[in-house]
């Protein structure tokens, strides 16, 4: 007879359970890239999301362990690429497998105000100074203010949920929010 999920829980560490949690979530996959030294970082990332408008500001949550953390500690800097949905093999390709400059083989890739590298083809990319961070366990907050946005044609990105990859049905879909709530709080 299968466990009460209850009880399977409890066993869990909280380390299994957190991440099992976190599985619910949708995130929009972004490659986060950086140049230091003249070499180019880059990897998959889905802990990012908007501190403020004022000053642009943007934040990730990157392992301390990866090259691409060492990369933005070093230069000071680095991009958000935010991906399509066609783009589900360049999100595998930057999350394991093959490391530094081979990850930049495929697309097409510039840059804009810092160095770090900028995907050409991506929905938007936010090219950043780091301004601060924070480190917290196995990861560091950066919080990056936006020097250039690249945004580009219109497009839906690329998510993550329950350990799968996924596409939103249409890219306008559900309710807008109500004319007197603003998602900046303004
Ligand atoms: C969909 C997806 C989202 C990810 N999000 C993050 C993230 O937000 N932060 C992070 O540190 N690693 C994240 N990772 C893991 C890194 O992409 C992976 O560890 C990468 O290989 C690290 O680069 P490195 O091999 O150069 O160290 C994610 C992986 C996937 C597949």
């Amino acid at each position: 007879m299968s466990k009460p999920a209850a009880e399977e829980a409890e066993q869990e560490s909280a380390a299994a359970q957190f991440k099992r949690g976190m599985r619910s979530l949708a995130g929009a996959v972004c490659i986060v890239t950086s140049s230091s030294n003249g070499r180019r970082h880059g990897m998959t990332a889905t802990a990012v999301c908007s501190a403020t408008a004022e000053p642009p500001t943007v934040l990730a949550c990157i392992n301390r362990a990866t090259a691409t953390h060492r990369a933005v500690r070093e230069a000071g800097l680095f991009c958000i690429n935010v991906l399509r949905h066609e783009d589900q093999a360049l999100s595998m390709l930057f999350s394991g497998g093959p490391r530094a400059e081979e990850r930049f083989r495929p697309g097409q890739w510039t840059t804009l105000a810092t160095g770090a590298p900028v995907l050409v083809d991506a929905l938007v990319s936010f090219d950043c100074r780091l301004v601060n961070s924070l480190d917290h366990g196995t990861h560091t907050i950066f919080l990056g203010e936006v020097e250039r946005l690249q945004i580009g044609r219109k497009g839906k990105p690329l998510l993550y949920s329950d350990g799968q990859y996924a596409k939103l049905a249409s890219p306008a879909h559900g309710e807008p929010l109500p004319e007197e709530l603003d998602y900046w709080g303004e």
